[in-house]
């Protein structure tokens, strides 16, 4: 496997908050997933900023629940952020979430329509078009994490037919095709900026934006997967900690931080 690789500049833009100053860019034309590879290689990381991996194609993509992602070159973003995160900070839950946001909007800059699922899927017309798996890993005292996002952007019917589950891409529901490195920009020059604000303030400024896009309302029936059980229950809210609140049957309200809606 070949790497190219080059380091850019951020832009300054978030007046007052740490910048992630230095931004490094390693791409392969194939791998088996821009996650584990990111994994693997934490020295290759920035040691301050955001380090960015992409591919053209991923032979062994992964996607949350040990699921297969779907990867075919050329036509998608496989691309996984890697960040180095202070192990006493206990909001890493948020930064899927934040990615996600970055995403919608991105996406609504574009003439889009997107709502998220909670925790992290981004829809169109009801189904994905994004989905996002964050990793942390340990090397010595320092935490890093891998924020790996999967969009699909000019996939065709006949590909997204082979995905389990209701998907779509940008140049399905657009009617034609779509800029791939263009949308890898604006993503990643907006999660930067994004992530710089996070990185000094938390989620509390982004929750009212991630609650509006939210697919979910109030009072929804829903099917809820907490890795051990299903549950049926009826939607209550989205917390500002990351959690979801659901009505269970006996109407008892609890919250669960992790888990998915099908
Ligand atoms: C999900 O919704 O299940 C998460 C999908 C995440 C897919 C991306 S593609 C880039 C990165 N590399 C991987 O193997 N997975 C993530």
């Amino acid at each position: 496997m070949t790497a190219k690789q080059y380091c850019s500049k951020i832009e300054p833009s978030t007046q007052g908050k740490k910048e992630l100053s230095c931004r490094k860019r390693i791409h392969f034309a194939s791998i088996d997933s821009t996650n584990n590879w990111a994994k693997e290689n934490p020295e290759q990381w920035n040691a301050e900023g955001l380090t960015l991996v992409t591919a053209s194609e991923q032979f062994a993509g992964r996607g949350r629940f040990k699921r297969q992602w779907v990867s075919p070159p050329d036509v998608n973003i496989y691309a996984t952020f890697c960040l180095w995160l202070d192990p006493k900070r206990e909001d890493i839950g948020h930064i899927p979430q934040l990615l996600a946001l970055v995403v919608a909007n991105v996406l609504e800059q574009h003439n889009f329509f997107p709502q998220i699922k909670w925790p992290n899927d981004i829809l169109l017309q009801s189904k994905k078009v994004a989905g996002i798996l964050c990793e942390a890993i340990y090397v010595g005292e320092h935490r890093g994490v891998v924020c790996g996002i999967g969009l699909n952007v000019n996939m065709g019917a006949e590909e997204l037919n082979k995905i389990d589950r209701p998907a779509t891409s940008l140049a399905v529901e657009a009617g034609h095709l779509l800029e791939v490195d263009t949308l890898l920009e604006s993503l990643t020059e907006q999660f930067a900026k994004a992530l710089a604000i996070f990185m000094a303030d938390g989620f509390t400024t982004f929750f009212l934006d991630f609650q509006k896009r939210s697919s979910l309302k109030q009072g929804d029936i829903v099917r809820f997967h907490d890795n051990q059980s299903v549950i049926n229950a009826h939607f209550e809210a989205l917390c500002p900690n990351g959690a979801v609140l659901l009505k269970l049957a006996s109407g008892q309200i609890k919250a669960f931080y992790a888990g998915e809606f099908n």
